[in-house]
């Protein structure tokens, strides 16, 4: 049950003068291999469809989400590929992001498969494609 409430979280259609509210549903499957379908999926309704930060939940929440084109830009050009896959893992070291508005997606990936490998693949293929969308 507590793996459902932490799986994907979606936007709610709320009446014309609500404030958006994020409603919780099970996770959709996705290929592990499509960083692309996974972004889709899971990424866009906070981060927005071009990662800009600005998908059609972000209203609902109380941090902005971060704009991840540019994490290479705002590092000296680098892209910091590790913290990201951290980020993305829900490492409970790194204080800065634990606004628990940030749903862990490594217990949400595990909810869906047992596959240490799969689940790796999830995070490695998530990363490469936000490195792969950094604004030049
Ligand atoms: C429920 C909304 C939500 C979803 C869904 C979500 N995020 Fe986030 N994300 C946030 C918020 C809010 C922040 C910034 C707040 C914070 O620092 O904790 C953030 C921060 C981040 C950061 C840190 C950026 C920085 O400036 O260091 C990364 C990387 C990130 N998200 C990647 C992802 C990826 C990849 C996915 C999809 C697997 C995802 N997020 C899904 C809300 C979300």
């Amino acid at each position: 049950m507590l793996r459902f409430l932490l799986s994907i979280l979606f936007l709610f259609p709320a009446a014309a003068q609500d404030k958006p509210r994020i409603k919780q549903v099970p996770p959709s499957l996705t290929s592990p291999a499509s960083g692309t379908d996974m972004f889709k999926a899971y990424c866009s309704p906070c981060h927005g469809m071009f990662a800009k930060g600005d998908g059609p939940a972000a209203p609902a929440l109380k941090k902005a989400p971060a704009d991840l084109t540019r994490l290479s830009a705002r590092n000296n050009g680098r892209f910091p590929a590790l913290k990201v896959y951290n980020i993305i893992e829900g490492d409970p070291s790194i204080p800065a992001h634990g606004s628990k508005e940030m749903p862990v997606w490594g217990e949400v990936f595990r909810s869906m498969s047992h596959n240490e490998g799969e689940i790796k693949m999830r995070l490695n293929n998530l990363t490469k494609y936000v490195e792969s969308i950094q604004a030049k």
